[in-house]
């Protein structure tokens, strides 16, 4: 039997489904009309299937399904012809004094046990049910982190412990004057006071960059913090500082949108600056906090999170990689409400809506991915193999998109979204 049910295939698979399952629809119908009321082994003189319409189908519905304060059970049941004609001519109709002859019991017998009674009718009038399913909105977020994220050239964090320390005194606008300190910091909630962080620090005058990466343990909506009477900036999921080693001042706030964004301090007042954003569970997020003090008279700096269905703290250090990774592609366009079974998301419903949002989100993805272009070929303009490069990147993306998840081999992450730092499925 036809199952999509558990079809791994993506995005524009998914498309192919949906049509497919629109004229399978239509030829389905019309099959199970045709056999619905056929079928009847008739005797060979009185027509049973007139017997049930004249005298039987005000109680039992024409295809025994049952009528509502008559007999609102459904006729189905597994006796034979013979001990089925000698029910009825014994006990039927169930309302009159005169029960239905012997002959006739035995002609309506077989009608109605070739026509729906009998689990071989049954199971002709109603086949397995044929059944697709899309991927949920879920599920396709999961498949294009997966698509995307399983390029060689894409990293992903799988040690915790914390973030990857580089402490520096400045001077003036430059921010990393001299590096005084490298160490992996745990958590980030710091209280320098009026001090340094460290001897061979500036008091006055000093800057910290926590490099590292956040280690989602669940899919669903995170909150982030970052509080100080100082200056900080929070970069969350970007392809952080590729080439670019520069990455601790102001140059990069105009390279890339930094999550939060409390650079400009004003007279030491405490400022928390607050971001939500939607995570993928069991995935690494690349992160930078840079944080600087100027002639500030305190020094304070602490990043809390509010994972999904938990409360605001500090943010853990087995939630923290010192390992660089690369962003996750999340799709960020809106998709229409999944149909949902006894508490299973479901993608059975190929409304117009959803047709949209995944032309949308296509769009979405292929920008995404054209801008990361130098990174994920592992070239530039300038480079002499970038057209060979392109080339084998789109068979590969093509090849990987429409992965038939019946070959063998094919091991796609779980996509349940639970928590587990499974690593990635490997590529070829
Ligand atoms: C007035 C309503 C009524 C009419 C008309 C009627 N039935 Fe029934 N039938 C019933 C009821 C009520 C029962 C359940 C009786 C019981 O459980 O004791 C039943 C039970 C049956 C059963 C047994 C089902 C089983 O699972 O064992 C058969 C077979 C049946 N009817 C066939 C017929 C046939 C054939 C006719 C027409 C000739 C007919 N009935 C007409 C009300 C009706």
């Amino acid at each position: 039997m036809l199952s999509f049910g558990r079809c791994r295939a993506r995005i524009p698979i998914v498309k192919s489904i949906a049509i497919l399952a629109g004229g399978l629809a239509l030829g389905l119908a019309v099959v199970s009309c045709s056999s619905r009321d056929g079928g009847g082994v008739q005797a060979a003189s009185l027509d049973g299937g007139r017997i049930y319409r004249e005298q039987c189908v005000r109680c039992h519905g024409a295809n025994g399904e049952g009528v509502a304060g008559k007999h609102d059970e459904t006729l189905y049941g597994e006796k034979s012809v013979e001990s089925l004609s000698r029910l009825i001519a014994r006990t039927m109709p169930e309302d009159r004094e005169q029960k239905t002859r012997p002959d006739e019991a035995r002609a309506v017998a077989e009608y109605l046990h070739g026509a729906f009674y009998s689990p071989e009718a049954r199971a002709r009038n109603h086949p397995a049910k044929v059944e697709f399913s899309r991927l949920t909105h879920r599920q396709y977020r999961e498949s294009i982190a997966d698509l995307v994220g399983g390029f060689r050239t894409v990293r992903q964090a799988t040690r915790s412990g914390g973030l990857s320390a580089e402490y520096f005194s400045s001077e003036g606008m430059n921010k990393k004057k001299a590096k005084a300190l490298e160490r992996t910091d745990r958590t980030v909630a710091f209280d320098f006071g009026e001090g340094a962080p460290e001897k061979g620090i500036v008091a006055d005058q000093f800057s910290v960059a926590w490099n590292g990466s956040l280690l989602a343990p669940r899919t669903g909506a995170y909150s982030f913090r970052v509080t100080t009477p100082n200056g900080a900036r929070l970069y969350f999921n970007t392809d952080l500082a590729a080439g670019d080693n520069n990455s601790r001042d102001d140059s990069d706030a105009r390279r890339q949108a930094a999550l939060i964004d409390l650079w400009v301090s004003s007279e030491g007042t405490v400022r928390a600056g607050e971001a939500e954003v939607f995570l993928l569970g069991g995935r690494s997020y690349p992160l930078r906090l840079d944080f600087f003090k100027f002639k500030e008279k305190t020094a304070s700096v602490k990043f809390e999170w509010k994972p999904p269905h938990g409360v605001w703290q500090v943010v853990p250090a087995d939630a923290l990689s010192p390992e660089r990774s690369s962003m996750t592609t999340i799709v960020g366009t809106p998709f229409p409400p999944d149909d949902s079974s006894v508490g299973y998301e479901r993608g059975t419903s190929i409304s117009k809506a959803w047709h949209e949002a995944t032309t949308k989100a296509a769009v979405e993805v292929a920008g995404g991915v054209v801008a990361r272009l130098d990174l994920l070929t592992r070239t530039d303009r300038r480079s002499t193999n970038r057209v060979e490069a392109l080339r084998s990147f789109c068979t590969d993306f093509a090849e990987r998109a429409f992965e038939d998840p019946s070959t063998p081999g094919f091991a796609p992450r779980s996509w349940t979204g639970t928590s587990r730092m499974a690593p990635h499925r490997r590529p070829r």
